[in-house]
């Protein structure tokens, strides 16, 4: 074939953030939009990337990550024209990242006609290593799989993550940047650094926010979105314990619930970044984005098939 396409998904984390990078559960979705990658063979080499923000020629971080993927399937960055469509922001907590990667691995895996879906998630996992290091792994899992999932990531280094797909009803989501996004790894370090000084209150504060994701599961499954969003808020609350909200944060969540939000809570690393809200119907979710609109904040909408 002489040319090839591939998507991977983006995310939202609905509970658990930071409490899942110290082995408490987590519960994650994979959106219906994402990146979508196109290779074709070329006489030139290009790497363009067209996301919400505007369009550039690839560069740095990017290249190298995707030099790898495609050497995984036997081919070379420079003999190809490639171009990735991205549907969710960069660098804002939305798994954009992730999302080219798995985008890039299954369009290579076309074009090669080599490999597996196994191969497609090595060559993802070493393409996020470059992106940030060690995480947990639950971008890859929902650019790979979409859906709404329960995530824990492996005992020890190098352990695989547990990842139960689970039962939801329909969801509606309305996600907002609110602020340019803080590095993740800064803003774990951080957190990391307030466990270690005060270790009898923050390790309470990962367990609540570990049960705050079961009992949220719990109420996903049972379809009750109302329990849901309550969740979503009190796992606000314990992010804002962490350090990890910011005003802006604060702001989107208030005006979110006064439209009529069932919940809201930052999605991601915080410091910067999403704020998520979870919609009882149509009607609410144009609220929401109205009032998040008027104060200048970029929305996504996302309606999650039951
Ligand atoms: O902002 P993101 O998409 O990098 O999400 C970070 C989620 C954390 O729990 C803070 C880190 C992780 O690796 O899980």
């Amino acid at each position: 074939i002489d040319a090839a396409e591939g998507r991977g998904r983006g995310k939202v984390i609905l509970y658990g953030e930071h409490a899942v990078v110290h082995g408490f559960e987590a519960v994650a979705c994979g959106l219906p939009l994402g990146a979508v990658a196109r290779l074709r063979p070329g006489k030139t080499s290009t790497f363009i990337i067209e996301h919400p923000g505007g369009r550039f020629e690839a560069d740095g971080q990017v290249l190298k990550a995707a030099r790898g993927i495609v050497e995984s399937f036997g081919l070379e960055l420079e003999a190809l024209e490639s171009s990735v469509h991205l549907a969710v922001p960069v660098g804002a907590g939305m798994g954009s990242s992730a999302a080219l990667a798995v985008a890039l691995a299954r369009a290579a895996r076309e074009l090669s006609g080599q490999g597996d879906e196994a191969r497609v998630e090595e060559a993802v996992a070493r393409a996020e290593a470059v992106f940030h290091g060690q995480a947990s792994g639950i971008d890859q899992s929902a650019a790979l799989r979409g859906g709404v999932f329960a995530f824990r990531r492996g005992a020890h280094p190098g352990a695989p993550p547990q990842i139960e797909p689970m039962q939801a009803p329909a969801l509606r989501l309305v996600v907002a940047q609110v602020a340019p996004s803080a590095s993740t790894a800064t803003m774990v370090r951080g957190v990391h650094a307030l466990a270690r000084r005060y270790p009898a209150a923050i390790t309470p504060t990962f367990e609540a926010i570990g049960q705050v994701a079961r009992a949220g599961r719990a109420a996903l499954e049972a379809g009750d979105v109302q329990e849901a969003g309550e969740l979503m808020n009190v796992n606000q609350g314990l992010l804002s314990a962490l350090g990890v909200s910011i005003a802006a944060i604060d702001a989107a969540c208030h005006l979110a619930r006064q439209a009529g939000a069932l919940g809201a809570k930052l999605t991601g690393a915080g410091g910067g970044g999403c704020v998520v809200a979870l919609s009882p119907d149509a009607e609410h979710t144009r609220l929401i984005r109205q009032a998040w609109e008027a104060r200048d904040w970029p929305c996504f909408e996302f309606y999650l098939e039951p």
